[in-house]
C-alpha cells in the first residue's frame, strides 16, 4: 500500500500527518517513509522529524535529492548546480514498493502540487502523475483552506490524479469541513487538532484516533495495484 502526502502548500502538516499516519499502522504492517526531495536541510529534514516522532518502528529512506537552502527544488537544484532527474526519483520508487512489500509506504510531497522541480517547468503534480499513487490532500483547518483546498483538488482531477482524501490540520472547525467535502466532493478522511507538545507520545495518541471511520484505509486498499485481482 502507497500514498503520497500532499498538500495545499509548504508548513501546512505533511510531515506531522505522515508521522500519525505511519504510527496508526505502525504494529500492524510494515512502515515506511519516504521524502524524494528535501530542501531546507539547513533547518533539520523531515525524514529525522517522522524518524523521531512516529517511532523505532519507521523505516526511513533516504532522500534521492535534498538541498540546504530552504527554496523552491528547481532554484535549490539550480543553485547547487544540480538538476533533478525524475526518472531517477521514478526508479528509486519502483524499488521502495517492491521493498515495502504489503506494508505502508508514505511518500511526502514537496510544498503544494505546482512546485516546480525543474528550470523547465517539470511541476511536482507531473512527477506525482507518473507516480501513479493515491495523494491525501493536507490542508489547514482554518481561514482560507475552502478556497486553497479546492484549487488544490481541481489541479488534482485535472491532472488525473487519484484523490484518497482530505485531511484538515488544526483547529477542528465544522463549516470548514462541510464546504470542503460539499463543493470538493471529497471526504476529510481525518482531523488533526494542534499537539501540544508535539511528541511521540501525542503523535501515537492522535494516530489511534486518525481516520477513525476507516474510510483513508478502504481507500488505499483497494487502490493496490493487485487489489481486485485473484
Ligand atoms: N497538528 C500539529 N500539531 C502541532 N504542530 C504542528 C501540527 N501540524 C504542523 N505543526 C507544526 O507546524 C510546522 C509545519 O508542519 P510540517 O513540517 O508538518 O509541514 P509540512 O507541510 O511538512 O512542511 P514542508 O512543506 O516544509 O514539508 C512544524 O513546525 C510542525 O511541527
Ligand atoms: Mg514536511
Amino acid at each position: 500500500m502507497e500514498v503520497v502526502v500532499t498538500g495545499t502548500g509548504t508548513e501546512i502538516g505533511k510531515t506531522v500527518v505522515s508521522a500519525v499516519l505511519l504510527a496508526r499502522w505502525a504494529g500492524r504492517v510494515g512502515v515506511t517513509y519516504w521524502k524524494p526531495v528535501a530542501t531546507g536541510a539547513e533547518e533539520g529534514s523531515d525524514s529525522l522529524e517522522v524518524a523521531s516522532l512516529a517511532g523505532p518502528e519507521v523505516r526511513v529512506l533516504k532522500e534521492c535529492y535534498r538541498f540546504a537552502p530552504p527554496l523552491s527544488p528547481h532554484l535549490a537544484a539550480r543553485m547547487a548546480g544540480v538538476e533533478i532527474e525524475p526518472e531517477r526519483i521514478l526508479s528509486a520508487c519502483r524499488r521502495h514498493r517492491e521493498s515495502a512489500g504489503g506494508g505502508l509506504l508514505v511518500v511526502e510531497g514537496i510544498g503544494g502540487l505546482l512546485v516546480p522541480l525543474t528550470d523547465r517547468g517539470y511541476l511536482l503534480a507531473d512527477l506525482l502523475k507518473a507516480l501513479d499513487l493515491p495523494c491525501l490532500v493536507v490542508a489547514s483547518s482554518q481561514l482560507g483552506t475552502i478556497n486553497h483546498t479546492l484549487l488544490t483538488l481541481e489541479a488534482l482531477r485535472s491532472r488525473g490524479l487519484s484523490l484518497a482524501g482530505v485531511v484538515l490540520n488544526g483547529p477542528s472547525n465544522l463549516e470548514n469541513r462541510r464546504a470542503i467535502e460539499r463543493f470538493g466532493r471529497t471526504r476529510v478522511v481525518a482531523e488533526l487538532e494542534l499537539l501540544d507538545p508535539l511528541s511521540r507520545e501525542t503523535v501515537a495518541r492522535a494516530a489511534s484516533e486518525f481516520d477513525r471511520d476507516g474510510v483513508l484505509e478502504r481507500h488505499l486498499l483497494e487502490s493496490r495495484p493487485d487489489a481486485g485481482m485473484g
